[in-house]
């Protein structure tokens, strides 16, 4: 994003490189907890807040991982109580990811005692079975009654993250794992394909033999997933992400479900005018429109004022770096301005909404008019992509391709 180079930046991810035990198919970066390294983690990255606390006035804060639901009462005050004192606190939305194997009442308080907002919780599948060959730690169960208690504690914003195309997911399998969570009544929902990356169990499953990819399968989920999600009340803002507008009304009971929005009697109504939803992830939102963000703990990305970094995805050499007083920076990298304004073209097609003219050139400089004009033609063409006087955006059809078409912007 273009900033005058004194403004604050408003965005922070944090990255908890710690699990529980590790699942087959992922490949973020994390390991299995070992207690002592967890406080080295969080002392280090108390220094690491502290040097970038001056350039930092958080509207959005997350915390991903790994999972960072899994560190302790005492470490979450530690981390807390910093960002108290370097005034990094009061975020509008301040997210956690959490796995619902680590969730409690003592550590759901006093996270929203510090003004955490927004629970982000990996569900995956409701299938017992399919929980189990994934590499999951928790159940099902488990699933349901962290989602209870994070209510009970306050959590009026959650999500829940599921993935299709699972091995051995059949399609009742995917309805009846769909149907449960959306009772559920989360604001929030995202849902992923399985990718299969290098140097994980399932990629090696795979490569063996064990099972096959059937794409056409994976592609009905896909479409059963907008359809049922859009039925439930949701709307769908971004490839694999979907929002409720309207706030979650308690009224006594604070798990009161929300009501089903489009029956199954009724043709389904899809947005003709894309546009954000209320319970959008305004952190993920600015992430896809390129703006600006810094991005600490072991492996994490960031991007400040045009350079984007990597810290180091090694632990205790992060924690070396910072005792010494020094970020954990591995690379640094800043792309000449078109080329970067074709990356944020591209990111920001994933989102429903598309690119409105203006904002494109207000975060580029570029006019997505003039530099992609015959691009935006060839997709219109096609029937993957609309255009309106004020924006440019992929269409239904065009979402489920979304690689092959933001791949066109790429300079
Ligand atoms: C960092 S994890 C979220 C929280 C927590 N660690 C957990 O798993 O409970 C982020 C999400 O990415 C998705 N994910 C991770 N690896 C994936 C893969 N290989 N394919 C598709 N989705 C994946 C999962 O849905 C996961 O919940
Ligand atoms: S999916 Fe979540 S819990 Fe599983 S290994 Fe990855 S980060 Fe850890």
């Amino acid at each position: 994003m273009v900033q005058s180079s004194s403004a604050s930046i408003t965005s922070l991810y944090i990255h908890v490189p710690f699990c529980a035990q590790k699942c087959d198919y992922c490949a973020f970066y994390s390991e299995a907890a070992a207690g002592e390294l967890v406080n080295r983690y969080t002392a280090a990255l108390v220094r690491e807040l502290a040097l970038v606390a001056d350039d930092l006035k958080p509207k959005t804060i997350f915390f991903g991982g790994g999972t960072p639901s899994l560190l302790n009462l005492r470490q979450w005050e530690q981390i807390l109580r910093a960002m108290e004192r370097l005034n990094l606190l009061g975020a509008a939305e301040f997210t956690i990811e959490c796995n619902p194997a680590t969730v409690s009442a003592d550590k759901s308080k006093l996270l929203r005692d510090f003004g955490v907002n927004r629970i982000s919780m990996g569900v995956q599948s409701l299938d017992a079975q399919l929980l189990d060959r994934l590499g999951r730690v928790h159940s099902r169960e488990m699933v349901f009654k962290s989602f209870d208690l994070l209510r009970r504690a306050g959590f009026d914003n959650l999500n829940l993250d599921l993935m299709f195309a699972i091995p051995g997911q059949t399609m009742a399998i995917w309805r009846a794992t769909l149907n449960e969570a959306l009772a559920m009544g989360s604001e929030h929902l995202s849902s992923y394909e399985v990718i299969y990356e290098d140097d994980t169990p399932l990629y090696e499953q795979l490569q063996a033999g064990q099972f096959a990819v059937n794409e056409e399968l994976a592609c009905a989920m896909y479409e059963e997933l907008v359809v049922r999600a859009t039925r439930a009340g949701f709307h769908q803002y971004e490839i694999a992400n979907f929002a409720r507008d309207t706030r979650f009304k308690a009224s006594g009971s604070a798990l009161q479900p929300y009501a089903i929005a489009q029956p199954d009697t009724e043709p389904l109504k899809l947005e003709t005018v894309p546009r954000i939803p209320a319970f959008a992830c305004r952190h993920n939102v600015n992430y896809w429109r390129g703006g600006s963000y810094y991005g600490l703990g072991p492996s994490a990305t960031g991007y400040v004022r045009g350079v984007r970094t990597k810290n180091w995805s090694n632990t205790p050499l992060y924690c070396d770096q910072l005792e010494k007083g020094a970020r954990a920076i591995e690379s640094t990298e800043e792309l000449p301005p078109l080329r970067r304004a074709g990356e944020i073209a591209a990111f920001g097609l994933r989102m429903n909404a598309g690119w409105p003219f203006d904002e494109f050139q207000r975060m580029t400089q570029f006019d997505l008019r003039n530099e992609w004009a015959s691009e935006m033609d060839q997709l219109s063409t096609r029937g993957w992509a609309a255009r309106q006087t004020d924006r440019f955006y992929l269409t239904h059809q065009g979402l489920r391709f979304a690689d092959a078409a933001a791949e066109l912007f790429l300079r």
